[in-house]
């Protein structure tokens, strides 16, 4: 694959799979024009999580006022554009439908070419957007996906080309983070909220199991600390130093599993981490030095939801000749090991 994509016109990407509402335009090239994400958190706070039909409610209030304002703002038309991609999966389905829907009409309006795209390999393939890093990692590189929906660990061998190495055998390292959060009375969701308390606590001053540290391959399982949590917390025990010693523990695993997957892929060329939890600065510090390898964190922006991703994984489809028929239906569960290569 040839370091920058070939398509020479612009692609329109949406993103809809969880609570972000999203809209970008790229060149033909992969440089952003313009993007947008309308951050739902407050419409599902109150509920403590993510409500499947209020997001979709949501993206279908929202979507269509942001495609039209990147469009705006990128000074295109749609006849300008080589293509409309969507994400169609995994995640909530009628979010997916929602995205997917209006990127199916907008192309078959417009006569462009649409493309579903699969939201981990938009995850995945950040890391190689025009001008993020010096240079965009050459394959394969390692990928930690850790959001509240996914907690992954990925080879990047090539376009298509993924191996997981490991995932969870519970809840994701976001929901283990949320869950904590809400058992100290933080409001959701949690991440930050917890990072921040962890600033003010001591992490030697609770005892805190590190589940699978050690253990051959890289699968990650966290709901025994979460219950560890529970009874630190029914304890009394400072929630500062709980939030301390929960972190210091999820530090301590990813980095041991960072380290396994290294030695499952040791010709890797980078560490590159996405999803929202890659925000967190002290799990940044211990993965960055658990393996030789650099450790590539695109910025918050662009590791959490986003449409810039989506347009990315697109537009690469797309320069390779690849086009979907409306047809192709948005998909809740989509594994990244049943893409392929396009063509
Ligand atoms: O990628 P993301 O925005 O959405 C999906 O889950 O798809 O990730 C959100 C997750 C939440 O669980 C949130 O608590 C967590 O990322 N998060 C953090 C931090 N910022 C966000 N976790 C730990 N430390 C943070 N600073
Ligand atoms: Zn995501």
């Amino acid at each position: 694959m040839p370091d920058a994509p070939v398509l020479l016109k612009p692609v329109l990407g949406i993103e809809t799979s969880c609570d972000e509402t999203a809209a970008a335009v790229l060149d033909g090239a992969g440089h952003v024009l313009a993007e947008a994400v309308f951050t739902q958190a407050e419409e599902h706070a109150r509920f403590g999580g993510v409500v499947p039909e209020i997001a979709a409610r949501a993206h279908l209030q929202r979507l269509p006022a942001l495609v039209a304002r990147v469009l705006d703002e990128a000074g295109l038309g749609l006849g300008e554009l080589g293509g409309v991609a969507a994400t169609a999966g995994p995640g909530l389905i009628g979010g997916l439908i929602v995205g997917a829907s209006l990127a199916k009409g907008l192309a078959l309006g417009a006569g462009l070419p649409f493309l579903a795209v699969n939201h981990l390999e938009a995850h995945a393939l950040t890391a190689r957007l025009p001008g993020l890093f010096p240079a965009p990692p050459p394959f394969p590189y390692l990928l930690l996906l850790l959001s509240g929906g996914h907690c992954q660990c990925v080879a990047v061998e090539g376009l298509g080309r993924y191996r997981r190495l490991g995932t969870t055998l519970d809840d994701a390292v976001g929901e283990a983070f949320d869950k904590a959060a809400k058992l100290m009375g933080l409001p959701w969701p949690g991440g930050p909220h917890l990072e921040r308390l962890a600033a003010g606590g001591d992490a030697r001053a609770v005892a805190l199991p590190r589940p699978l540290l050690g253990r051959p391959g890289c699968d990650f399982s966290f709901s025994g600390l979460k219950t560890a949590v529970a009874q630190a917390v029914a304890k009394g025990l400072p929630h500062a130093d709980i939030a301390a010693a929960f972190q210091a523990s999820v530090a301590a695993v990813l980095a041991d599993r960072a380290r396994h997957a290294h030695a499952l892929l040791p010709e890797a060329t980078a560490l590159v981490v996405a999803g929202g939890v890659a925000a967190n600065r002290a799990l940044r510090a211990a993965l960055a030095e658990a393996t030789p390898l650099p450790l590539l964190a695109p910025p918050q922006r662009l590791c959490t939801d986003n449409a810039v991703m989506v347009a990315f994984a697109g537009l690469l489809r797309l320069a390779a000749g690849e086009r979907h028929g409306m047809e192709v239906a948005p998909r809740p569960r989509w594994p990244l090991e049943e893409l392929a290569p396009p063509g």
